[in-house]
């Protein structure tokens, strides 16, 4: 029988499984599950005999691919597919897709909640500030970005947004402002809410430089990925600028230095949570399935990625 192998080091719901489930076995498939692992022998040993292996943040390298001799489609059930080797599964016929979109909201309400969080001095008690009146610019305008426009409008914030693949009429049809750089975004607006994929290109991009663009009081919100930020170079700037704040969801690596020198000016989830809703498990872990059974049965290469 045809096996799909759910491999979450971070699991999905409880009912995200269920529904999931529901696909696999009117499809026909077998559903196996590898969740809470914690050594990389656990993964190699689970994928053995799996044609279709669904995902999060969990790593598929060679080695993993190696392993799985039936191999032909992984499915990363959500946007971000940074942890999957694309080269390594172009070279071995398989097949990788993401589900664009479909934790979007989730990742997005957590940056608003976290910036209210902030803005409020985690509830401490002390005077904080509103978000209503100021400027976010939306760095990278997808599928969170623009949940997170919209969501920041209903706030009384004001949106820019640069992003060189989306038309300017397009953000103007969505009340957003567009800006030729982000430079120009950085040096307009109280909050920076970054979404671009994290690429050789993008890697260490957001640096000291552009980070000093941003007016006094800015804070930086990052729900994309940690390899984005140059750590040195926030570092820098956090002690430069006794002004400026930041909000991860992922701590740096360099957490430790933020402890001991920058109280009450980060806020960084212990384990990345923005997807971790019901609703996104649902929606991300149905979908994967759905593109699966799509692929396995007609060959729709729908969303695929390399
Ligand atoms: C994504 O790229 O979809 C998000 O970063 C969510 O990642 P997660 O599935 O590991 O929570």
């Amino acid at each position: 029988m045809t096996k799909i192998l759910v491999a979450t080091e971070k699991p999905f719901a409880p009912a995200a499984i269920d529904q999931i489930k529901e696909v696999t076995d009117a499809a026909g498939f077998e559903l196996a599950l590898l969740e809470k692992y914690t050594d990389k022998a656990q993964l190699l040993e689970a994928v053995a005999d799996a044609a279709a292996i669904i995902i999060r943040s969990d790593k598929i390298t060679a080695e993993v691919m190696d392993a799985a001799k039936e191999l032909k489609i992984v499915v990363r059930a959500g946007a971000g597919y940074d942890n999957v080797d694309l080269a390594a599964a172009t070279e071995r016929n398989v097949v990788v897709m993401n589900t664009p979109g479909q934790n979007a909201n989730a990742v997005a309400e957590l940056a608003i909640g976290m910036m209210v969080l902030l803005a409020r001095n985690s509830y401490n008690g002390t005077a904080g500030v509103e978000l209503k009146g100021k400027t976010i610019g939306i760095h990278a305008y997808g599928n969170v970005g623009r949940n997170v426009a919209r969501i920041a409008k209903g706030f009384g914030m004001e949106v820019k947004a640069f992003d060189p693949f989306v038309e300017d009429a397009a953000l103007e049809a969505e009340g957003v402002t567009p800006v030729a750089s982000a430079e120009e975004l950085y040096a307009s607006c109280n909050y920076i809410s970054l979404h671009i994929p994290a690429n050789d290109k993008t890697k260490g991009s957001i640096n000291y430089d552009l980070l000093n663009k941003m007016p006094e009081g800015g804070v930086l919100v990052n729900t994309a990925r940690k390899e984005v930020i140059d750590e040195a170079g926030m570092i820098k700037l956090m002690e430069d600028r006794a002004d400026f704040k930041y909000i991860s969801d992922i701590a740096p690596d360099s957490k430790d230095v933020f402890a001991e020198k920058f109280e009450g000016r980060f806020f960084f989830t212990p384990k990345k949570m923005g997807a971790q809703t019901f609703e996104a498990n649902v929606n991300a872990g149905v979908a994967a399935a759905n593109q699966i059974v799509a692929f396995l049965k007609e060959g729709d290469v729908t969303f695929k990625v390399n």
